[in-house]
């Protein structure tokens, strides 16, 4: 098995602290659109990141993500697929067009806009020429370009809207990356009326964590600022350090039980009624009643992705035994190649025939469920909030976009308790975050501590 960039081994874990996550290497001050020439040109350095084979081979390689894919395409090849022409937005490696093929699409259009492209040009015209592939020989299309970009709005109209886009816009806490946008500009122009989109709808979860490692860790990194270095005093560049530090969202996994609360009720998309100033500005309201008595260093955040179906109502419902079939997990972040390779139950090559009237799959990317190279991302408090058993945190979290292709997150939240009303009052939090900023720790890592075997031997 190769390394990937997004499994680290647990020993690298703190040297490669601080990292950028996917897309965001790319991201950081990149602007969307093109020029009027339309020839893409702020968003270079984020397609750039695209255009690496290793970097799709991260995203093929995430097996909770990529088999739940398989599963909702196969498991809806009925309702969404067979003889059906399909939008692949953002193809990438192809895989979900090659799915999508699997699935007996009519025809797919494969739309990408780095130079990944012409990598996937590679392996559909080896496919046309008949030497390999012959599941998606003469079905894909490939379209080279923005969405966003007119021209390559007419090269994907040519064939008429399309019966299903197929996508994985996601970013870390589902929207860093922003390319859900995307998502619902192709839905607007290229679907049709009664069109099947997949995945159909996001939600965001929070929930309260204590974790004074991590505290103490990122109150280290401002500490630096905190003394004289070479004969000069850096102190004036305390706060702002610190004021850095915190405002960097922490992306890895954290063990289940930091949690202090369950979440409360996510902030949930719907991406087929989803307006794209839904996406622009939206508040979470947080409502956490405390599990037990700790000091709260942030809120912890993670989302679903639902793959639901909506055939038209003619359709004859899924009976029980068809569901019956497809109801096996996609499998633990323990397994790797072997599980995408060879028969296995979990991933199996001859899957049951699709449920007539389509399968409902969900994602998850959960702090209790297999690891995903999303992970979870955590926003810390600048100072902790003593909370006791019963009480009640309440507040809200706005995000805004940015032009990093990212979101400003402003988080306020209090114990609903009665106390003082002076500031700084101990009972308030405040704090600011650049989602673009992400800061990787890797200091827990449940496969590790379970003493899986990755190899899956
Ligand atoms: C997260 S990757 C998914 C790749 C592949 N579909 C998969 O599931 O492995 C998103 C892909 O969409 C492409 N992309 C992002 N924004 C796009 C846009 N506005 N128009 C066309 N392609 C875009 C990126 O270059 C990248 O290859």
């Amino acid at each position: 098995m190769s390394t990937t960039e997004e499994d680290v081994p647990q020993a690298e874990s703190s040297r490669r602290s601080g990292e950028k996550s996917r897309g965001n290497r790319a991201a950081n001050g990149a602007k969307t659109g093109e020029s009027k020439e339309g020839k893409v040109k702020d968003s270079d350095f984020y397609f750039n990141f695209y255009a690496s084979l290793q970097n799709q081979a991260n995203m093929i390689g995430d097996i909770a993500r990529t088999g739940t894919y398989r599963k909702a395409i196969l498991g809806n090849a009925e309702v969404a697929f067979r003889d059906k022409n399909v939008l692949d937005l953002g193809a990438g490696s192809g895989i979900l067009s090659f799915m999508s093929a699997q699935a007996g699409a009519k025809q797919v259009i494969a739309l990408e806009a780095s130079s990944m492209a012409d990598k996937l040009d590679i392996m559909i015209k080896q496919s046309d020429r008949g030497e390999a592939n012959p599941h998606f020989k003469n079905k894909i299309r490939l379209v080279k370009g923005m969405v966003e970009n007119p021209k390559v709005q007419q090269d994907v109209l040519r064939t008429g809207k399309v019966d299903t886009i197929i996508s994985e816009p996601i970013g870390v806490m589902l929207l860093h990356e922003r390319m859900v946008e995307s998502f619902l500009l192709a839905r607007d122009l290229f679907l049709k009326p009664d069109g099947q989109l997949l995945p159909s709808g996001g939600s965001i979860f929070f929930s309260p964590f204590t974790d004074e490692g991590l505290f103490m860790e990122t109150e280290q990194k401002a500490q630096f600022f905190n003394q004289e270095l070479f004969g000069t005093d850096f102190r004036a560049l305390y706060d702002e350090a610190r004021k850095e530090a915190f405002a960097q969202p922490i992306v890895g996994m954290f063990p289940p039980p930091s949690l202090v609360s369950s979440a409360c009720p996510p902030k949930v998309f719907d991406f087929y009624d989803a307006k794209m100033a839904d996406l622009h500005e939206f508040t979470v309201d947080v409502d956490f009643v405390i599990h037990r008595t700790a000091l709260v260093h942030g809120l912890a955040s993670w989302f679903d992705l639902a793959f639901t179906p909506r055939p038209p109502p003619s359709t004859p419902a899924s009976t029980q035994a068809e569901l019956e079939a497809w109801d096996f997990s996609v499998g633990s972040s323990a397994q790797t190649w072997p599980w995408m390779q060879a028969e296995n139950p979990l991933n199996p090559a001859n899957p049951p025939p699709a449920p007539k009237g389509g399968l409902d799959v969900q994602l998850s990317t959960g702090p209790n469920v297999p690891r995903t190279h999303w992970q979870q991302a955590r926003l810390l408090l600048p100072e902790p909030l003593a909370a006791n058993k019963g009480e009640r945190v309440i507040g809200s979290i706005h995000f805004k976009v940015n032009d990093a292709r990212s979101y400003d997150i402003t988080l306020d939240i209090c114990i609903d308790r009665p106390g003082p009303e002076h500031n700084p009052n101990p009972l308030r939090r405040h704090a600011e975050y650049n989602l673009s900023q992400q800061c990787f720790n890797y200091s827990y890592n449940p496969d590790v501590v379970a003493g899986a075997n990755v190899f899956g031997a």
